[in-house]
């Protein structure tokens, strides 16, 4: 036998190994899988250990361990450097896309070294990457193409330097079922929480906001879900830009110190994005820099004090989440809000929530047992185990506008 041919034949054996390992997995009564999640804040990659066991409407996660590491100033300006800007250097997107796949994978190894746990004692990473760009048809407007969103961080080096099997580059399947590639929070919000006895508005608040509606007792098909705007994304930047050395309002002591200032946020509201119909998507291609500094532009005071537009920002973040809340449940009384995402810590955009909602019970997911930072993460966790386990009725069988069942690019370790 030519030596070629003697390759060839173990390299199917091998891919075949794999492939049986994964069939295996699937099987499982209980896997434990990595959720990942890194955000449009670029505060840190966000490590969720879980055990999930089941799948579809059965699913039920313990979560094992959780972890935010921060990120090294390196990686953040790495990745601002092409981070929703149209035009950039192909070449640094490709050498991004490789490097962002090992640096996460290192983070993993370093987090599984320190929980002592051994990276065969995983059965799968579920791989968010880095958003670089969220092209929806809303946003770019060319006839020729559709929705279009990119995530960087290659699935085959994560599972290649930690021997693991990836998922990952899950909002494609999304967009070919005709969708904008988000919010796909929807899909493990039903898994967790579709039981409840009460309808459900749960709302992450991260970088930019989303929302999901689960209507008490519905199947799928009745589920609702958009982006809502800003999260933390421009109290960040602003933040950022004005008060040297902090990365957020922790706690939002400076928006507290300030004056909302009404002017700037009756043009803040202006802006086009907020008159597209729900549901829609966004990210920093529209909230970003310019999106203040444009809005301060058109103020007839030209020198408003940092703490007043962090207040005022503050009340535009608080105003579109509750304007989205309300369309969404309109005069609906037996409702509860559980709320995720790093917003949750900044108590005045909490406060105004609350405030707002005063006939309804507004609290944070882990009045569900769910850790509302490592909410997220946990849920691509999931999606990648109904994509090894699951089956294509759980969130609707044909007739539904968007299943989308089966997200996430496999990829084997070597
Ligand atoms: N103590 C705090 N006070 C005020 N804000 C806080 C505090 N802790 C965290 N935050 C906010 O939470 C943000 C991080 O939130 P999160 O990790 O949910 O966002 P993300 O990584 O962008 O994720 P997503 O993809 O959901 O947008 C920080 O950038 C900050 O604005
Ligand atoms: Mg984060």
């Amino acid at each position: 036998m030519a030596s070629s041919e003697i390759s060839t034949s173990s390299k199917i054996l091998l891919v075949n190994k794999q492939l049986e390992k994964l069939y295996n997995i699937g099987k499982k009564e209980s896997r434990i899988i990595i959720g990942l999640m890194s955000g449009t804040s670029l505060d840190g990659l966000d490590i969720a250990l879980c055990k999930i066991h089941g799948a579809g409407k059965n699913t039920r996660v313990e979560l094992l361990r959780f972890e935010t590491i921060s990120y090294e100033d390196t990686y953040k300006n790495e990745v601002r450097e092409v981070y929703s800007k149209p035009l950039i250097s192909s070449e640094k997107i490709c050498l991004l896309n490789e490097w962002i796949g090992m640096y996460h994978a290192g983070l993993i190894n370093a987090c599984l070294k320190k929980w002592n746990l051994k990276n065969e004692d995983i059965d799968l990473i579920a791989s968010h990457g880095q958003t670089i760009y969220h092209a929806p048809k809303s946003l770019h407007k060319h006839e020729t193409f559709g929705n279009g969103t990119l995530q960087i961080g290659d699935g085959d080096h994560i599972a290649c330097h930690t021997g693991i099997i990836t998922l990952s580059d899950f909002r494609q399947k999304h967009i070919a079922a005709g969708g904008e590639g988000a919010p796909l929070a929807a899909y493990g919000d039903y898994l967790l929480f579709a039981n409840n006895p009460k309808s459900l508005v749960l709302l992450n608040i991260g970088g930019i906001a989303n929302l999901t509606f689960i209507p008490a007792n519905k199947e799928f098909e009745h589920v609702k879900t958009t982006d809502i705007g800003p999260g933390n994304i421009l109290m960040d930047i602003w933040i950022r830009k004005h008060f040297p050395g902090l990365n957020y309002d922790k706690d939002a002591d400076i928006a507290r110190s300030g004056m909302v200032n009404k002017q700037l946020l009756k043009i803040l509201h202006q802006h086009p994005f907020i008159k597209i119909k729900f549901p829609k998507t966004t990210g920093p291609e529209i909230f970003n820099e310019s999106f203040i500094r444009e809005a301060l532009g058109f103020c007839d005071d030209k020198d408003i004090p940092a703490e007043d537009v962090t207040a005022t920002l503050n009340q535009f973040t608080a105003d579109l989440i509750t304007a989205s809340i309300d369309y969404y449940i309109s005069s609906m009384q037996d409702c509860e809000i559980l709320i995720s995402g790093g917003g949750i810590h900044n108590k005045l955009l909490m406060d105004k929530i609350k405030k707002h909602f005063t006939h309804l019970p507004v609290s944070t997911t882990l009045n569900k047992e769910i850790s509302p930072d490592a909410k997220e993460a946990i849920i691509f966790a999931l999606l990648a185990n109904e994509s090894v386990s699951g089956n294509r009725d759980t969130f609707g069988k044909g007739g539904a506008k968007m299943p989308a069942t089966g997200m996430g690019k496999i990829s084997f370790p070597y």
